[in-house]
Parts: structure tokens; sequence; C-alpha cells
């Protein structure tokens, strides 16, 4: 009988071998950027094995080829269903064996069956401080609402979207003078810090997701996400 049951953290890192991560994008890949660069230092525990765009003109793709990192467009048109192009993804993935998915600009809501499969073993990064402000146009509903912090967060995915345990944040302080445009780009700033991070610490074994849904490192559950302050 095959085991098709979800492998964690613990059983994939075997301490020499770099995880296998499969990123997926919709568009620049500023963070596969960040993730890619992160792996290419010395003994880095993970190594970007696949980048999957569901946009043939992602320009993450090309950040990808100029390295020699094997890449595939699956576009979502020409499937009826959310299952079909799940199913198709899925296949996908599995030929590549990753042991993490990120997913980084991915502009698709995943069905739960697939985010079940992946579940431990997919993050995603949100640009805003979970659970404040999910979903889309983060930066100007933060400056519409006077807020005077804003960020990143780094969590596990789940079938609610943006919902998942977090794991790590990036705040920013909200500027006097900022427009969404650049408020946004102080935190992709900070996003080019923070999953890079949490990515390692997945790799290495320090993080996962506990049997109890919540984010564990180094063997402890988080009541909260960890912090990392930006001074601007
Ligand atoms: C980032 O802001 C990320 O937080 C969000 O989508 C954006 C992707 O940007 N999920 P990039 O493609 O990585 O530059």
């Amino acid at each position: 009988m095959t085991d098709n049951s979800p492998k964690t953290a613990e059983t994939r890192f075997d301490g020499n071998r770099p995880l296998r991560l499969a990123v997926l994008i919709s568009g620049s890949g500023s963070n596969l950027q960040a993730l890619i660069d992160a792996s290419q230092h010395d003994q880095a525990p993970f190594q970007v094995a696949l980048v999957i765009s569901n946009r043939a003109d992602a320009f993450g793709l090309e950040r990808a080829e100029r390295v020699g990192i094997p890449t595939q467009t699956l576009s979502h048109r020409g499937f009826k269903t959310r299952e079909a192009y799940d199913t198709a993804l899925a296949e996908l993935l599995r030929a590549a064996d990753p042991g993490l998915i990120a997913l980084a600009g991915f502009m698709r809501i995943l069905t739960p069956g697939f985010v079940e499969y992946w579940q431990g073993r997919m993050l995603n990064i949100h640009p805003s401080l979970l659970p404040s402000y999910r979903g889309l146009h983060t930066h100007q509903r933060v400056l519409e609402a006077g807020d005077p912090m804003h960020g990143a967060t780094v969590h596990f995915v789940t079938a609610e979207l943006d919902g998942g345990p977090a794991i790590l944040q990036a705040r920013v302080p909200v500027q006097a003078n900022d427009d969404a445009d650049r408020l946004g780009a102080r935190v992709l700033k900070q996003e080019h810090c923070i999953y890079p991070l949490a990515v390692r610490w997945f790799a290495e074994g320090r993080l996962r997701l506990g049997s109890d849904g919540r984010t564990q490192l180094d063997g402890q559950p988080l009541d909260s996400p960890l912090i990392i302050d930006a001074s601007t």
C-alpha cells in the first residue's frame, strides 16, 4: 500500500541534504528572489527545487530561469473547476517531491483538499500583521484606518484564507507622509528578511505545525508570532 500521509518536517529533514522547496508565484517574485538568494549561501538547509506560476508573464519565472531553477507555468485558464486546477498542480508538485511549499504572491485560492494534503508543509507570506487585514489592498486599508503600525506575517497555510497559525511577523511603523506604495515598499523589504528566515527554520527541523494546530519552534508552542521590529 502506498503511504500518502503528509510527512512532517522532522521526518523529511536528514540534516545533510537540503530541503527541497517549491515556490508558487503569480507575479514579480521578489520574495522568490529573497528565497533563492538565501538558498545560495553556503550550507543553506534548503534549495529552490521548482517554481510554478499560474501566469506565463510572471517575472519571477525569469528570476528562477536565470539561475537554472526548473519552472512550470500552469495557467488556470482551461480548467473548469478549482479542484481540477489543484489536481494538476498537485501532480506537478509531487513529481518534484518538495519537502515544503512556499506561496509567494500566488494569487489563487487553494481548495481545502489541496491545503489539507500539504498542511504543515505549506507556508504563505501576507502583507499585514495578521489577523488584521486579511485579503487584498492591505497597505491602503492600514492607511485609511490610521494605524500606527503595519507589517507582514509568515504563517502556515490552512483552509482559512490568510488564517493559518502565524510564525513570524515584521512590524513596520507607518510614517506621516506614507502612501500605499511607499508603505508597501518598506513592508516588502521586511518580507524579504522574514520569509527566508522562516523557511530556514523549517528546513532545519526547528519549525513545525503541532498536532494541536499551533506553531512550534524548537519544540515549544508559540502563543503569538515572533516579532521583528523594523526601525523605518
Ligand atoms: C507580497 O506582498 C506578498 O506578501 C503577497 O504578495 C506579494 C508578492 O510580491 N502575498 P512578490 O511577487 O514576491 O514581489
